[in-house]
């Protein structure tokens, strides 16, 4: 068995998942996930969280091989969700004298799913662990997904472990480090990643990214998808702009349709947004596309126009839910339209309007709303949203 060795004596021991569908139950994975975890052999050994329990088996084979009969001394717990924390309590019956490294708020976690409560170290912000060759520093990132998520800088050879942080849907394809791959597609999942999994805590990764300046970084292990090298930069900066809320010119046009007149008056906003100079334009009918990446592209493009017909006096249930991801995730900042139709009486416009005024967005254009199929007589007024956008989002 031969694991990569991703700097001197650091060597790459997680595992990727081709087989679950969806993460957290909730988001497509169309090409998999990795969850990444880290081996550290110097004086002493310290691996960098574990993996999903579905892979325990398999990532506890490679541990052993890599140790070779050595005693494993440290786990550092970066983060305690299950897809890292899972394999926690079967590698501490494999390593019973293993000394589990966290904070105090990890602790509490840690008893409640895996009842281990014994064997810890409890670290705090700017403490350091000495493993001989390497000195390890941690710093608190709470919130960069969960409350009790920690990074961990080894200041020998500055390298970041920085938990869900920079990381990304996608399976590992053999290379590991992003200098040994065409890395594209794993920066645009990032955007994904980023806006459904840790789109909620702006502040928090602000706070964490202005931690981490102290620090030369020379390499990422994040726990999904690349080991990032050659493009922390532009790693650092995408968490700069998506924490901050800051988009890109474009517009997001999201609908749902029962009998096909919202979406016709999609259609028409969309040729005049064109007409009118956007080049970015997402088209999503939210019974076709995932919410995933509807959300991926509302964090990405400033411009925003929802589509709904009027369902029992109320919003179409899909763009309800729709509403509810973008207001959990608190997006700031956001160009707003709407537009809809309805059968025999109007209500989703209307409540639409009520959902940006919560969120505290620019409403661009006057709301359009069409009785039964009366595309042609709101034609104009369509036409008139995308043009008002278009002006605000064209660059
Ligand atoms: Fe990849 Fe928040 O766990």
């Amino acid at each position: 068995m031969k694991s990569k060795e991703i700097a001197k004596d650091l060597f790459y021991v997680g595992v990727n998942d081709r087989q679950k569908s969806l993460f957290e139950n909730l988001w497509p994975l169309p090409a998999g996930v990795s969850y990444n975890s880290y081996l550290m052999i110097d004086q002493k050994t310290a691996l960098f969280d574990t993996v999903d329990i579905c892979y325990a088996d398999i990532f506890l084979k490679k541990i052993a091989a890599l140790l070779d009969g050595r005693k494993l001394d440290y786990l550092i717990v970066n983060h305690m969700e299950p897809d890292h924390s899972g394999s926690i309590r079967m590698l501490k019956e494999q390593y019973p004298d293993l000394k589990i490294v966290g904070n105090a708020q990890t602790f509490k976690m840690l008893e409640g799913f895996h009842g281990i409560a014994e064997g810890l170290h409890e670290v705090k912000e700017g403490d350091t662990l000495d493993l001989g060759r390497r000195k390890l520093q941690f710093l608190m990132a709470p919130m960069v997904h969960w409350p009790e998520v920690m990074f961990t800088i080894d200041l020998t050879d500055h390298i970041l472990f920085s938990a869900d942080a920079f990381g990304t849907f996608g399976a590992l394809s053999g290379n590991v480090i992003d200098t040994e791959m065409n890395a594209d597609a794993f920066i645009q999942d990032s955007i994904r990643y980023y806006s459904n999994i840790v789109g909620k805590y702006g502040n928090p990764v602000q706070r964490a990214l202005k931690k981490v300046k102290d620090f030369e970084i020379s390499t990422i292990c994040t726990l999904h998808g690349p080991v990032w090298r050659e493009r922390i930069p532009e790693m650092l900066s995408l968490y700069e702009r998506l924490s901050r809320y800051e988009a890109e010119d474009g517009v997001t046009i999201a609908y749902g349709s029962m009998y096909g007149n919202t979406e016709q008056m999609a259609e028409a906003i969309a040729l005049s947004l064109s007409e009118h100079g956007v080049r970015n334009i997402a088209m999503h009918n939210t019974l076709k596309s995932h919410a995933s990446y509807i959300l991926s592209d509302i964090f990405r493009y400033r411009g925003l126009i929802i589509g709904s017909p009027t369902y029992s006096n109320q919003i179409y249930p899909d763009i309800e839910s729709l509403l509810s991801k973008i207001e959990i995730r608190e997006v700031k900042n956001r160009y707003f339209g709407c537009f809809g139709s309805f059968s025999w009486a109007g209500a989703a416009v209307k409540r639409m309007g009520a959902f940006a005024e919560r969120m505290n967005w620019e409403t661009v254009g006057a709301p359009v709303e069409q009785r039964q199929g009366t595309i042609a007589e709101r034609f104009d007024d369509c036409w008139a949203l995308g043009a008002a956008m278009a002006g605000k989002v064209a660059g």
